[in-house]
């Protein structure tokens, strides 16, 4: 890895701090970004002795301008990147506590959620584009950090209205009154999963060696799961970091990774009978989304057979990740939001 210029977002913990880590005892100069400057520093701090170099990158990941501004500061560092991991990302709370409190919020008039895990992202990719066709690396990849949660979205929220935006961008609270804390995920998932695909036909059509690819970490304890009983039980439960990225580095080094898989550390989800209609159904009980409380429900059954179906898998990923008419929708109207920024 000596000599490899990786790019991290989201870098101050979980997922992508363990990748700093091991890509930088690998000799891999890492460029990690996080919204906490003391973390940044701590981090450099801590990782001085590994063979590779951290270079800091302060970046608020929901606000674009301050996104911006860091892609103007890694250009002073560098023109050339072989790796970009989307990585940053927040999760609004457990299905459950959606009962009792909505934790949604808007930041500069959109989802705050939208913009941390996917518009972000979004504006990123475009950007590193020409950084990553400098590379020397045979295949060049960006990763999207996304999650088998995507399969709960329909992608009817992230579909442009005419000239509305889609949904699940909007910040408005009084606009999205029965919108769940959990599908927000799901669907910024999926988004992640469609720009994949709108991104790699446009790699294709110009001849580029570059690869968009996507990862499931599968469950991994973290800061994303909520403080409290419920990080207790993940953490103990749950797979530890070191092991959360295995298939990460599957999906980011291996040569046989092609534009547009979904690699994960599990595929026990390819398994599920008729996926597709019941775990987008949506299925409430007096205005109160009962669907996304059985599918926790399974997905905590899933962190106990994640164990017994672990390595790097290339998994399925919904029909509706597939849909190029609402690929090509979204990737449009992305485009428009981040045009102040390109
Ligand atoms: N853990 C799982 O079980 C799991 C499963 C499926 C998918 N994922 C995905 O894996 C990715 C990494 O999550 P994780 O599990 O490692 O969670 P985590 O421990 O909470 O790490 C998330 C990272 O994103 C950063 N971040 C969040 N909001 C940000 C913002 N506004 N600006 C800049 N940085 C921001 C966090 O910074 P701070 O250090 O400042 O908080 C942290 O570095 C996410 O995209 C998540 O959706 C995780």
């Amino acid at each position: 890895m000596k000599g490899t210029r990786v790019m991290i977002t989201g870098a101050t913990n979980g997922i992508g701090l363990q990748l700093a880590d091991t890509l930088l005892s690998m000799g891999a100069t890492v460029y990690g970004t996080g919204r906490s400057s003391g973390k940044l520093q701590a981090i450099a701090e801590s990782m001085a002795g590994r063979s590779g170099t951290f270079v800091p990158l302060l970046a608020d990941h929901s606000d674009l301008s301050s996104v911006s501004a860091m892609l103007s500061s890694l250009s002073s560092h560098t023109d050339v990147l072989d790796i970009v991991v989307n990585n940053a990302g927040i999760h609004y709370g457990l299905p459950m506590q959606s009962m009792h409190k909505d934790t949604r919020s808007a930041t500069n008039g959109m989802d705050t959620l939208f913009v941390t895990n996917y518009l972000s992202h979004v504006l990123i990719t475009e950007k590193v584009l020409p950084m990553l066709n400098r590379s020397k690396m045979e295949k060049p990849r960006v990763v999207q950090v996304s999650s088998t949660y995507h399969w709960i979205s329909d992608g009817s929220l992230l579909r442009p209205n005419g000239p509305l935006p889609p949904f699940a961008s909007r910040g408005s609270e009084l606009e999205k009154p029965f919108r769940q804390m959990h599908l927000s995920y799901g669907d910024s998932k999926l988004a992640q999963l469609l720009h994949m695909h709108a991104v790699n036909r446009m790699l294709e059509e110009e001849s580029s060696k570059v690869a968009v690819v996507a990862f499931c970490p599968a469950w991994v304890g973290t800061g994303i799961q909520p403080e409290g009983v419920a990080r207790q039980v993940t953490h103990a439960l749950a797979h530890q970091p070191e092991q959360g990225i295995h298939a990460l580095l599957h999906a980011a080094l291996h040569p046989d990774i092609s534009r547009g898989d979904f690699v994960g550390n599990t595929n026990v989800v390819s398994y599920l009978p008729f996926k597709e209609h019941w775990l987008i159904s949506p299925f409430q009980f007096q205005g109160f989304h009962l669907r996304d409380n059985l599918i926790d429900t399974f997905a905590m059954l899933m962190m106990f057979v994640q164990k017994f179906n672990f390595g790097a898998f290339v998994q399925e990923t919904s029909p509706e990740s597939k849909d190029q008419e609402l690929q090509d929708a979204l990737h449009k109207w992305s485009l428009r939001a981040v045009s102040e920024w390109l």
